[in-house]
């Protein structure tokens, strides 16, 4: 397994260019399957996720073309000549079950192997499965597997997430484009990316208003035909190199970043003393004083505080002045981060959802472990504020979901490498 090696130092300046959203990417491509003509993607990201993603979809029927260095793929499915999603392939990436509302949407039958908890908490697909009862599918969980059938095609209803579920709203959303009459879905995920699905779905012929707010209605329609979509920026991505700067000292350009995208995340870094400009290539980030101060976070559904960037926020909060609290209310174990900080001098104490983080002057470099994507670039971010060197251990992590992480740290002067273990 690699480790990636950070020799803390000076500050940080340069230029980082912005990929295509994972979290965007993992639900646009299996809404390919909605329709037996071509759908061509731009401004993919390079990941191991994606590569899952092909191979998934390739097991159900579908031609995967990848042109472009990984950029550019085009995804055709003629028909879903393979109606179960593997155990094998699923285990890999939780994202998987995102299959299920399209194939059931398509062919009125699937079979989705469960995706099992991860690293930061059980994650169900209660939510994803309740709705799709709602639509009319019949559902069978034995042996590991979800069994969707709707013989007779989905009926349009009305139904209202008993939690804004990001994954749920996706799949309900795919499944609803193809169901007879209206459907109206409420309390659903206001992400950027759940609009950027539905923008690919308008493209192919959905009819698809309210996205981006709590309420999403849906027309069906008979058939979907293929289109051409590029993926939106990253807003993960961008938020975690906008830390890099405020960490270390220095100035950053992140291109392709787009303040609309993460306003609150925005707000509460300039609370903190970061100076955030937007420029006609994205936006500069640089501290507009000598020292971030304290802030307080709860993590929340967008438009809130993204749950995605609360590791990358508590690395820096380890160097601020003052004491902050952070409340992670999305997932209920997404503080692993936080036993590795404390090995590199950081104060921090956990109770529950609660990391209570006093900062201190300096951190000092030590071997760490990555525990999952978003704890694993946390580690590489305190990294370049420490002394001395900083051994992150397991990086595979982050091959999921940040695309030359060490090109992209390296641009911006950070003393980083990889190596294989
Ligand atoms: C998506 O996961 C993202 N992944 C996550 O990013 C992100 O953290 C999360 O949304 C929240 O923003 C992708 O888009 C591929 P949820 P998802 O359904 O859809 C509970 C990363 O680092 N829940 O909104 O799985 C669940 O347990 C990843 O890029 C149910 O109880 O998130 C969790 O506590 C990590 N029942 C909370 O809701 C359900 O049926 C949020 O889950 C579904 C979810």
């Amino acid at each position: 397994m690699d480790s990636i090696i950070v020799q803390g130092g000076g500050a940080v300046s340069g230029e980082i260019p912005i990929s295509g959203a994972k979290n965007a990417a993992l639900t646009l491509m299996p809404a390919a399957l909605l329709t037996d003509q071509p759908v061509t993607f731009t401004n993919v990201p390079r990941l191991s996720d994606i590569k899952t993603t092909n191979e998934l979809l390739a097991s159900l029927g579908t031609e995967v073309v990848v042109e472009d260095d990984g950029q550019k793929i085009t995804l055709t499915t003629p028909e879903i000549t393979n109606q179960v999603a593997h155990y094998d392939i699923v285990r890999k990436m939780r994202a998987s079950i995102l299959v299920l509302g399209p194939m059931v949407a398509r062919d009125g039958v699937a079979a989705v192997s469960l995706p099992g908890g991860c690293a930061i908490g059980a994650r169900p697909v209660d939510i994803h499965l309740r709705g799709l009862e709602a639509l009319g599918v019949e559902l069978d969980l034995r042996d590991g597997y979800v069994h969707a059938k709707a013989p007779n095609g989905l009926t349009g209803a009305t139904y209202e997430l008993p939690f804004a579920s990001v994954g749920a709203t996706e799949n309900l959303l795919m499944a609803a484009t193809l169901t007879k009459g209206t459907t109206v879905l409420k309390n659903v995920a206001r992400e950027p990316e759940i609009v950027d699905l539905a923008d690919l779905l308008r493209a192919m012929g959905a009819n698809i208003t309210g996205d981006g707010s709590t309420v999403m209605t849906i027309e069906g329609v008979d058939k979907l035909h293929g289109a051409t979509h590029a993926v939106v920026a990253d807003r993960i991505e961008l938020g975690t190199y906008m830390m890099a700067p405020l960490i270390a000292g220095g100035s950053v350009e992140l291109l392709g970043g787009k303040r609309r995208l993460l306003e609150s995340f925005c707000q509460k870094l300039e609370e903190a003393g970061a100076s955030i400009t937007e420029t006609e290539r994205g936006l500069m980030v640089a501290r507009n004083g000598a020292r971030i101060q304290a802030v307080d976070v709860t993590t929340e559904p967008y438009p809130g505080f993204p749950t995605d960037l609360q590791a990358q926020m508590m690395a820096l909060l380890c160097t601020a002045e003052g004491t902050s609290v952070l409340n992670e209310t999305i997932f209920e174990n997404r503080f692993m981060h936080a036993p590795e900080l404390v090995r590199m001098g950081a104060d921090i104490e956990v109770s529950g959802g609660t990391a209570t983080v006093t900062g201190v002057d300096k951190l000092r470099g030590a071997p760490v472990m990555a525990t999952d994507l978003r704890a694993s670039v946390s580690l590489i971010l305190a990294g370049l504020a420490s002394t001395g060197e900083t051994r992150v251990a397991r990086v595979y992590h982050l091959d999921r979901g940040y695309e030359r992480v060490v090109s992209k740290f390296r641009a911006i002067g950070a003393n980083i490498e990889r190596i294989k273990e």
